[in-house]
């Protein structure tokens, strides 16, 4: 080589050397930017004052326009409950029964059980055959399914409590609603063509009102349940306990074979109760107590993780994932034992929920190898031996906010419709055990604890929450979905927690879901890393993809660090954000 190519040589490396060095010392400034930078997050609706969010924009607009008007979050709830029972007949009910879970400005917690309950001719084997075998349906469909009705009572409660604008102020607009009519939607229309036969079917009768698939874009106009209303708004609570619309509508229940009477609906009383409440880092949670298992379930699994730094593992990666089934495999074994209507059974919240029970039921998991749900029962006490519902979430512009879980149990519930009346009534029967070891509707166990007796409330999963964080409201969060419905809000909760998601986006983002046994974790299908599926699978867990096209439908409203509200409303329904 000659000494110019040495001299070119020299020169060429050195100015690639240079080269170099700039390259990976821009790399480093980009890096540091990046990381400097917090991840854009992509926000839902954001107001100032007050927000509803709900399974449908007319219902929470009605709520928004209550408040516009001076009410409270308590007076849109009764409006958004009647809204929800005129346009999302799905899952909103006059015939079915809900929890609410409320903070008010000055920091009080309390909740309001409105749940079903069976009526008094109710026994332990009336799901059972001579044989002991279970009678299909007999739970699910028709006259028998139905529990005694509770939303009712539960918006008179609310109102009468808290409310600040007279009853009829809150009806009229829904009364207006059903008469006007709502449009279908795409979702809707595909709902009313699965189960409209269905209600011409169980109702005998091909006249009534959903017997009839209306198709999208259709208007739907309800003058029965506007009837009903006006009733209501007239003669109060007791036209439905014990008045001509609870007399039609157990005429009808008897007609069908059912065995409810009027006595049920008069000795019916929704009730406030204490929340279950519990801290998680620096969030204090509150949430729906026993007869629903939400609270000690959600409580049971968050204080089984919170020694785990989960936000170090990533959100749905493969440990995520592993820890938070193994946490959800103890909680719901001991919910199927210990969980029923404690006016009924002594359920042992307080130990349940406490950080050592937890502790020591997660002694037995290790990351290489999943635990059998048939050889996991529930923990050692000593002493002790449905996406078709719907969630709605309200903050007003008082500083008091509430969440709302209510429902008719599955989609439309027992399917037996009051046409004269206009509502669906509930199979909130099914959510009994019908006989241990036999699972109801949403795969679920029960025990003794939650056998059927009369006048006992049958065990939920409804999860209505709400979180403070650093002693300040912070989120107030829901879903539908059954057995579902726990780990939906579980999940969603540490998505903005721990995973510094917005409430849309933790709303919107791929979910999954175990409950002990079946021994099965289900992922919503074409939303998770398929390896990562594939060494679970290799780590002896049981993946399922295909069974639940949709996880929850969760609906929450987060208070931003500028104090402004931001609503998530999931993409997997036609929930809707409204406020101002
Ligand atoms: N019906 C669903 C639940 O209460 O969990």
């Amino acid at each position: 080589m000659s000494r110019i190519d040495n001299y070119t040589q020299n020169i060429l490396t050195i100015t690639m050397k240079k080269i170099i060095s700039l390259l990976a010392f821009l790399a480093i400034i980009i890096s540091c930017k990046t990381e400097q930078q917090p991840r854009e997050i992509t926000r839902g609706l954001i107001t100032q004052k007050a927000m509803v969010v709900s399974a449908r924009a007319e219902a929470s607009q009605i709520g928004k326009d209550i408040m516009k008007k001076g009410g409270n979050a308590f007076d849109a709830m009764v409006a958004t409950e009647m809204a929800l029972a005129v346009v999302y007949p799905y899952a909103g009910n006059l015939g079915g029964g809900g929890f609410m879970v409320y903070r008010l400005a000055n920091g009080e917690v309390g909740a309001l059980n409105y749940r079903e309950k069976a009526p008094a001719a109710a026994h332990k084997d009336m799901y059972l055959d001579s044989l002991g075998n279970v009678i299909p349906k007999l739970s699910t469909e028709g006259a028998m399914a139905v529990g005694i009705p509770g939303t009712v009572a539960g918006i008179f409660a609310a109102h009468e409590k808290f409310g600040s604008l007279p009853i009829e102020q809150l009806l009229q607009p829904v009364v207006d609603l059903a008469k006007k009519g709502y449009v279908v939607t795409e979702k809707q229309a595909a709902r009313f063509h699965k189960y409209s036969s269905i209600f011409s079917e169980v109702n005998e009768d091909s006249t009534m009102l959903y017997s009839h698939a209306f198709a999208k874009a259709e208007t739907v106009k309800n003058l029965s349940l506007a009837k009903t209303l006006e009733n209501i708004i007239a003669n109060g609570k007791s036209e439905f306990y014990g008045g001509e619309t609870g007399q039609k509508m157990v005429d009808y229940i008897q007609s069908k074979g059912g065995i409810m009477t009027i006595e049920d609906l008069k000795n019916y009383e929704a009730k406030w109760q204490v929340p279950v409440i519990f801290n998680y880092d620096n969030l204090r949670i509150i949430s729906m107590s026993p007869p629903s298992s939400g609270g000690v379930c959600m409580a049971q699994i968050l204080e089984s993780i919170e020694p785990y730094d989960i936000s170090q593992y990533g959100h749905n990666s493969e440990k995520t994932i592993q820890l938070l089934t193994e946490a959800e495999r103890r909680a719901y074994a001991d919910r199927s034992f210990y969980l029923g209507d404690p006016d009924f059974v002594d359920v042992p919240t307080a130990t349940l929920i406490s950080e050592a029970y937890n502790k020591n039921r997660m002694n037995t998991f290790n990351w290489d190898q999943a635990t059998v749900s048939s050889e996991m029962e529930y923990g050692e006490i000593p002493g002790y031996e449905s996406m078709e519902t719907t969630h709605y979430s309200i903050v007003d512009q008082f500083g008091n906010a509430i969440a709302v879980t209510t429902t008719l149990n599955g989609a439309y519930g027992s399917k037996l419709y009051v046409d004269e009346l206009g509502f669906f009534l509930n199979n909130e029967m099914d959510d009994f055990s019908s006989k241990p070891g036999v699972p109801n509707m949403f795969g679920l166990l029960g025990a003794e604890a939650n056998a059927i007796a009369p006048g006992k409330r049958m065990l939920s999963s409804m999860t209505p929450t709400l979180v403070e964080k650093d002693g300040k409201f912070w989120m107030t969060v829901g879903t539908p979905g059954g057995s579902t419905i726990i780990t939906s809000v579980l999940q969603t909760i540490l998505n903005v927690h721990e995973f510094d998601m917005g409430m849309q986006e933790a709303v919107n983002a791929p979910r999954f879901h175990h409950q002990w046994l079946p021994d099965v974790v289900m992922f919503e299908p074409d939303s998770f890393d398929q390896q990562l599926l594939k060494r679970l699978e290799n780590k002896g867990y049981t993946i399922n993809q295909e069974d639940s096209p949709v996880i929850g439908k969760v609906d929450g409203i987060l208070v931003l660090p500028d104090g402004s509200l931001e609503g998530g409303a999931d993409r997997r329904g036609d929930d809707t954000a409204v406020g101002f």
